[in-house]
């Protein structure tokens, strides 16, 4: 069995539930450099062997992959360190925060052989699995556009002292969920154009960039898509709406899945309606602590994908490619944001010097 080791515990708890709960993953050891949350995660899972240096799990030759789960700004460095020590890499999304690394990143991921997983853990929840299966099988018929959107109450999230620095981004917390939707389903984009703003409660609280924001995509092949953002503002009542939703609309049917709710509809090419709630069963094996701000279920799922993938030899996805490629796409809609001007994906690609490297 493939032995892992987390980097951060605040949403690394997800990952120790899922990695204690999973049959496919041996857990050795976690780290936080604030020790006193690993004493409250060793108690809560009854699992006690943490370390608050890294360099412990660097250095540990029976751990095979490093999870990572540190705050966004930090990830390059760490991927960077996991992979110099011969590790397989599960890093959080969004993988970087900032091209600058990418290169090099993508350097070392070839000469290590190893293996780097992006943790899109929306991918992996029910309803987005069954939306893209029904896809695959041709349900809708081809994709005319993709509408996705995350508008989340997450006024909660400005207790956090990272939340408020210069370097943390709604843009990238957020808003990479539903633009790897947009290049889960159409992988070329070839252009972006936005606007956003900081909201009167961010700008009470401090924040320092936009926590509200609206974009439009086009694809090489000249479909469009469109993707929104607000984070710091009340919802509507989930019967209504959905905090994660992707609306896929094709030439004969047409889908959305709805993250939270776990719940899923379709009109079909035959016409036909469904819709698809999970219940209780699922809820509780996806969300299991207080709330919905941690992600226990789609963590095990996507874990064990991983582990598989470097057991069979294949490739999971998003690799380190396709993170670095929805990353350039957040970098576009960030430039986007500052010139008020449509962005070109190939002009961020040639600065950072990855041109050549297909998404
Ligand atoms: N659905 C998802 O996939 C999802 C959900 C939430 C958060 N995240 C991602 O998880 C990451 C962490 O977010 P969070 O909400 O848990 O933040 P957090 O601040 O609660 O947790 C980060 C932890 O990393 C620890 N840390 C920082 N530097 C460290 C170091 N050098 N060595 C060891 N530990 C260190 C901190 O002490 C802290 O406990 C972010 O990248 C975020 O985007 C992903």
């Amino acid at each position: 069995m493939l032995k892992l080791a987390i980097l951060g515990l605040g949403e690394g708890r997800s990952t120790m539930s899922a990695a204690l709960q999973s049959k496919k993953i041996h857990l050795v050891k976690v780290c936080d450099i604030n020790e006193e949350l690993c004493k409250q995660r060793a108690k809560e899972f009854d699992f006690y062997p943490y370390t608050t240096n890294y360099d412990e799990l660097l250095k540990d030759n029976s751990i095979d992959i490093i999870a990572i789960y540190t705050p966004d700004h930090l990830h390059a460095e760490h991927v960077k360190l996991a992979l110099l020590h011969g590790k397989h890499v599960v890093c959080t999304k969004p993988f970087i925060d900032d091209l600058t690394k990418a290169k090099e990143l993508i350097t070392l991921c070839e000469q290590t052989g190893k293996k780097v997983f992006i943790g899109q853990s929306s991918r992996f929840s029910e309803p987005m699995k069954k939306q893209r299966k029904e896809f695959e099988e041709g349900v809708i018929g081809n994709l005319i556009t993709i509408e996705a959107h995350y508008h989340a109450d997450n006024r909660w999230f400005l207790a956090k002292e990272w939340s408020l620095l210069k370097s943390f981004k709604w843009l990238y917390g957020g808003l990479s969920h539903p633009v790897d939707f947009i290049r889960w389903y159409l992988p070329d984009i070839e252009e972006v154009m936005g606007y956003g703003m900081i909201s009167t409660n961010g700008q009470e609280a401090g924040l320092k960039n936009e926590d509200t924001m609206h974009f439009i995509f086009k694809a090489k092949d000249g479909r469009v898509a469109r993707v929104s953002g607000v984070y710091s503002s009340p919802t509507q009542p989930t019967k209504r709406d959905s905090t994660l939703t992707c609306v896929l609309r094709g030439m004969h049917g047409a889908s959305q899945a709805d993250y939270h709710e776990l719940r899923y509809s379709v009109t079909s090419k035959e016409g036909e309606e469904k819709i698809i709630y999970w219940g209780d069963e699922k809820l509780k094996y996806y969300y299991r602590f207080e709330g919905q701000s941690h992600h226990a279920g789609e963590y095990q799922n996507y874990l064990e994908y991983f582990v598989d993938s470097i057991e069979q030899n294949f490739t999971a996805y998003p690799n380190m490619l396709e993170g670095i490629g929805t990353v350039a796409l957040l970098q576009a809609m960030d430039r986007a944001l500052k010139t008020g001007k449509p962005v070109k994906i190939e002009a961020i690609k040639s600065e950072y010097g990855i041109q050549s490297c297909v998404f």
